[in-house]
């Protein structure tokens, strides 16, 4: 039976474009597990979009002196193409400026207020008289009560690095203009996290065979240290989701606080326009389906605690306010497979000091696998990893090239040329016990690397992917066709057949990391249905505006998660090498650009 599997990945705000942190830390193993199931057979929905309001947004929209919404439109159509380009295959990419987001936004707000998960409280704040309005706690800044530095966001201290209570601040000034802002006491709804403590405790305990030590050690731990607060799920902002209640249109929804609710409403989003508009129940609404959240660490809050506790704290009510239907029980997540973070060049990616390598940069020189393959075999599954280019040519070079694609060439070549375009035609019959072992071998490879992507341990299933490639080489080496065909051409038919049936199935178990590659060799195998489907942008239009999502189109390939049934004598089409050996030069070239 195939299982239901939702990829949900963290959703990029829209105020800066996406690096190879990012990459490596959400939209990459998001894909490779998504690609995996896929393969596997299994109903994939993988959801993410652009986070469009919060200050972070706004503040860069100031910045530029552009209004917001184009701003985030602009990131936006990055984030496509840059996805496109990556092969990171969206099932939908949205934003969460769309009717759908709001209504779905507001539904949850709605539930949780009716089962009295939410309170109204009053509290100081600070406003700016020159400007009219209340001033977010990141346009705030001034002196830390803690350190002195004064340099410090109202909300936090960046020199040493505490949370700040904003209305603590000393010597005050709003960002925008340099005015001194003054404390007004405003009303906000709060998410009552105390009440729903109990739930997302015994929730993460559930988990705890298989969630990852830092994530749910870091998420259990906050909660032993501070217990679960009550936190304010309102601002006094104008950009963002109303807030739907009477008198308070004014105000809107915590940016936290909503678009976490985007792998819901991305979920209906896609179910809407895919004409089948009940299907996000499948995943949604469906304990059987599994939910893997792909994030960075800073993020784990919001998805380990927050989020949980908005799905329980909602219960039956979602259904019944959002589409009136009673009895439906929302899915809760899974696992929360967070990475560390990637470092580069031996310091943190900083934009603002251009110490950043920029995904859309990445992509105009190098091939998207070789560029995948780097940032897989450096994920920073456990701890902060570091990009560096010296290691990034190497690897190419001895990895990528040297192991994996010089073995499909050079046996596809060889096999190209003595057995005119044809696999060697063997009988199957004749298999030595050497060509047995081999397939043998590679063929445990779809247990083997298929539990590690099962578990989301990616970085070991690559390693694992590689070994089986380097037994491959061994067995060449124990063989030795190149020899063996000017004296003993049937053994060396033998021997080449057994290698192209072992690539041909690496082909699949290195599909989900390397997939235009492999899609490659599949033509050069001469198979006609592509390894995975397409992916396309499509204008969605509802009464906010028009806005692009990028969609996936599901393949007709079924579950190509085999061993290879390469026929003898099958035809093969004119190979040609999969990966570009790079110049160590490149290194001090892209060093260069660096701090710039
Ligand atoms: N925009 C946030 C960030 O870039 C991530 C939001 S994840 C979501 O850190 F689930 F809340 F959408
Ligand atoms: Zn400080």
């Amino acid at each position: 039976m195939p299982e239901n599997i939702l990829i949900a990945i963290a959703w990029p705000y829209s105020n800066a474009e996406i690096h190879v942190g990012n990459i490596t830390g959400s939209h990459l193993p998001g894909d490779i597990v998504a690609r995996y199931h896929r393969l596997k057979g299994n109903r994939v929905l993988m959801v993410s979009g652009t986070d469009s309001h919060g200050t972070p947004v706004t503040v860069k929209a100031d910045s530029l002196g552009k209004p917001v919404e184009e701003v985030y439109k602009q990131y936006h159509n990055t984030f496509l193409e840059l996805f496109q380009g990556y092969g990171i295959t969206y099932d939908l990419f949205t934003s969460t400026h769309t009717e759908n987001h709001f209504k779905v936004s507001q539904s949850i707000f709605l539930a949780l207020k009716q089962n009295g998960f939410l309170f109204t409280q009053k509290s100081m704040q600070w406003y700016s008289p020159a400007a009219g309005k209340f001033l977010p706690d990141r346009y705030v800044e001034g002196t830390c009560y803690i350190c002195n530095y004064d340099g410090a966001r109202s909300d936090q201290c960046d020199n040493c690095g505490n949370v700040l209570e904003p209305e603590k601040l000393l010597n005050p000034r709003s960002k925008n203009d340099g005015s001194t802002p003054e404390l007004r006491e405003t009303e906000h709804f709060y998410i009552d996290l105390s009440k729903l403590e109990p739930h997302v405790i015994a929730f993460l305990k559930a988990r705890s065979g298989h969630m990852r030590d830092t994530v749910l050690g870091e998420s259990l731990g906050k909660i032993q240290a501070e217990g679960l607060k009550p936190r304010p799920i309102t601002r006094d902002l104008d950009w963002g989701i109303p807030v739907p209640v009477e008198g308070w249109q004014n105000k809107c929804l915590y940016v936290w606080f909503e678009a976490v609710i985007g792998y819901l409403s991305a979920a209906i989003e896609w179910a809407n326009i895919s004409r089948q508009p009940a299907a996000w129940k499948d995943w949604w609404a469906n304990p059987a389906a599994r939910q893997y959240y792909f994030i960075g660490k800073d993020n784990i809050f919001f998805h380990t605690s927050l989020w949980p506790a908005e799905l329980m704290g909602v219960g039956e009510q979602f259904a019944e306010i959002f589409n009136g239907e009673k009895g439906v029980k929302l899915t809760l997540p899974h696992d929360v497979p967070a990475n560390q973070f990637m470092n580069l060049e031996g310091d943190k990616i900083s934009g603002s000091r251009n110490w950043a390598v920029w995904g859309r940069d990445a992509l105009a020189a190098y091939d998207p696998d070789a560029l995948r393959y780097y940032l897989t075999v450096n994920m920073p599954e456990s701890k902060d990893s570091d990009w560096d280019w010296a290691e990034f040519v190497e690897r190419n070079n001895s990895e990528l090239v040297a192991t994996w694609g010089n073995l499909a060439n050079r046996v596809l070549s060889f096999s190209y040329k003595h057995w005119e375009g044809h696999a060697p035609d063997v009988s199957l019959a004749d298999l030595r016990e050497t060509d047995k072992t081999l397939l043998a071998t590679i063929e445990g490879g779809f247990t083997s690397v298929g539990d590690l992507l099962e578990a989301v341990k990616l970085r070991e299933a690559l390693k694992e992917t590689f070994r089986l490639a380097t037994e491959v080489n061994r067995y060449l080496d124990a063989n030795a066709p190149w020899q063996a065909i000017k004296t003993d051409r049937a053994a060396a038919a033998l021997t080449i057949y057994t290698a192209l049936r072992a690539i041909d199935s690496l082909k699949v178990l290195f599909a989900p990391f390397l997939p235009f590659t492999s899609q490659k060799l599949h033509q050069i195998f001469g198979y006609a249905t592509p390894l995975a489907g397409e992916q396309y942008v499509e204008e969605i239009s509802d009464s906010l505006g028009a806005h692009t999502g990028l969609r996936y189109k599901a393949g007709e390939s079924g579950n190509t998660w085999q061993p290879s049934q390469l026929q003898p004598g099958a035809p093969l089409q004119q190979p040609e090498p999969l990966f570009k050996k790079l110049d160590a030069a490149v290194a001090e070239m892209e060093r260069g650009k660096l701090g710039g």
